[in-house]
C-alpha cells in the first residue's frame, strides 16, 4: 500500500507507461536537433506538451515553460538564475522545502540578500497583514511554496500575487505539491514564476520538471551548452525556452508528463481534490481515536498529507513496523523542511507521514489505522 504520494505520486496511470514506451520504442530521437522525421515527432509531443501546460497553469506562452530534471532544478533556476544584487530582500515562509530554503541561503552568503521566514503557522488561516509587513522596500522577490509538503497548509497564493504585483516584486510559487491538485492560474495569480515536479500530482515519471517563465523576469541560465540552435555562437541564445534548456530533453519523461498531464484532466482538479480531502478527514478521525497519537497541521482546507507523531515510539520505527510488517509505505522524518518541523515542534524527532493520492481508497485509510492501532497496542499494551 503506498502512502507516501507527497514524495512521489504512485502508481502511475497506464496511459504514461504507454506513452514512455512509444517515446522510447518509436521516436527516441534528439528533439530540436536533426531535421528527420524521428527528431521531427520527439520535437512535436515536447511542443505539445509546453502548449498543454502554459494552457493548464493559465499562461499564454508555451515557448517559456521550460523543462527541468524535477522541481529543485526548476526553484535553483528560478532564485539562482534572478539577478539579485547585495541588499535585496527576499520574503519566504517557515515552511519550505528545502529547495527554496538551500538556495535562498546560498544566495545570502554569495551575493548578500536578506531573506525573511514568515512564519505562517499551523492552521488554515494566513496572517496577510502581517505578511504584507514583512515587505520592505528593498523586497525583490516573494517565494512560496502554495502547499506546505509537511503539514498540508494551503497557502493564499492569489492573495499573495495580487501584493507582489502592486509592490512590483517578483511571485515565484513553489507548486510541489499542488501541480495536479488545485487550480493554479498564473495569469489570474500574478504569478510570474511558477515551478513544480511531473512526477507527483500531475502523475508523470521521476526526472521530469518545469519551471515557467513569466514575460518581464529577466533569468540568467545556470546552465550553457548546446540548444540545437544558433550554434555558430558563442553565447548562449537568449530565445526561450533554449535559454534555460541546454542539452538533450528527456523525451520519454515528457511524454509521460504530457500522458499524466492528460489523466489528471480527465479525472478532473476538483475531484482529485475532492477524493484527496475525503481520504485524509478519514484518516484524521481514525488517528484522533488512536491514544499517544498527535496530529499536527489546519483543521480544515489542507491537502492530502498528515504528519503525526505517536508519544514514546521513533517515528523512523513506526515507519519500518508499516514497511516490514504491514507493506505500508509512508515518509518519517524531517520531509526535508526543517523549519516546518520547528514551528509544529517536531524537529528534534521528526513525525510520520501519511499523504494521498487519487488511487488511494477508503478501505486502505482503514487498514492503515488498524496498523497503526496494533503497533499502539504492541507498545502500550
Ligand atoms: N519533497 C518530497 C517530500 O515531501 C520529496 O517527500
Amino acid at each position: 500500500m503506498y502512502l507516501d504520494q507527497a514524495a512521489s505520486s504512485f502508481p502511475k496511470p497506464p496511459e504514461v507507461v504507454e506513452a514512455m514506451t512509444k517515446a522510447l520504442t518509436e521516436y527516441a530521437a534528439n528533439p530540436g536537433r536533426s531535421g528527420h522525421r524521428m527528431a521531427v515527432k520527439a520535437n512535436e509531443v515536447i511542443s505539445q506538451a509546453r502548449e498543454q501546460l502554459a494552457d493548464f497553469f493559465g499562461f499564454a506562452y508555451p515557448d517559456r515553460v521550460c523543462f527541468t530534471s524535477n522541481a529543485t532544478s526548476a526553484l535553483n533556476q528560478g532564485i539562482k538564475g534572478f539577478r539579485f544584487q547585495s541588499g535585496d530582500h527576499v520574503l519566504t515562509t517557515s515552511y519550505e522545502h528545502n529547495s527554496v530554503r538551500r538556495p535562498l541561503e546560498n544566495m545570502k552568503e554569495k551575493s548578500g540578500i536578506e531573506i525573511t521566514y514568515f512564519d505562517s503557522g499551523v492552521t488554515e488561516d494566513f496572517d496577510m497583514d502581517a505578511f504584507e509587513k514583512e515587505v520592505t522596500p528593498q523586497t525583490k522577490m516573494i517565494v512560496v511554496s502554495h502547499g506546505s509538503n509537511l503539514t498540508g497548509k494551503i497557502t493564499p497564493i492569489k492573495e499573495i500575487g495580487k501584493l507582489a504585483k502592486e509592490r512590483g516584486i517578483t511571485f515565484l510559487v513553489d507548486a510541489a505539491q499542488t501541480a495536479g491538485v488545485l487550480p493554479i492560474s498564473m495569469e489570474n495569480m500574478n504569478i510570474d514564476l511558477l515551478a513544480f515536479p511531473g512526477h507527483k500530482g500531475l502523475l508523470g515519471p521521476q526526472g521530469t520538471g518545469v519551471l515557467i517563465v513569466g514575460k518581464g523576469v529577466d533569468l540568467e541560465p545556470l546552465q550553457q551548452g548546446g540548444t540545437g540552435s544558433q550554434s555558430e555562437s558563442i553565447q548562449q541564445p537568449e530565445v526561450y525556452p533554449e535559454y534555460l534548456e541546454s542539452g538533450t530533453l528527456n523525451t520519454p519523461g515528457i511524454a509521460g508528463l504530457l500522458a499524466g498531464l492528460e489523466t489528471v484532466k480527465r479525472l478532473s482538479l476538483e475531484a482529485i481534490h475532492r477524493h484527496e480531502q475525503l481520504l485524509i478527514s478519514k484518516l484524521i478521525d481514525g488517528l484522533r481515536s488512536i491514544d499517544y497519537v498527535t496530529i499536527y497541521g489546519p483543521s480544515s482546507n489542507r491537502l492530502g498529507v498528515v504528519p503525526f507523531t505517536i508519544e514514546g515510539i521513533d517515528g523512523q520505527e513506526i515507519a519500518i513496523i508499516l514497511d516490514q510488517h504491514y507493506d505500508i509505505a509512508v515518509r518519517a522524518g524531517l520531509h526535508c523542511t526543517p523549519i516546518g518541523h520547528e514551528s509544529i515542534g517536531t524537529s528534534e524527532c521528526g513525525a510520520v507521514r501519511i499523504s494521498v493520492g487519487p488511487y488511494n481508497t477508503e478501505e486502505e485509510i482503514e487498514q492503515v489505522l488498524t496498523a497503526l492501532q496494533e503497533i499502539v497496542e504492541g507498545y502500550f499494551g
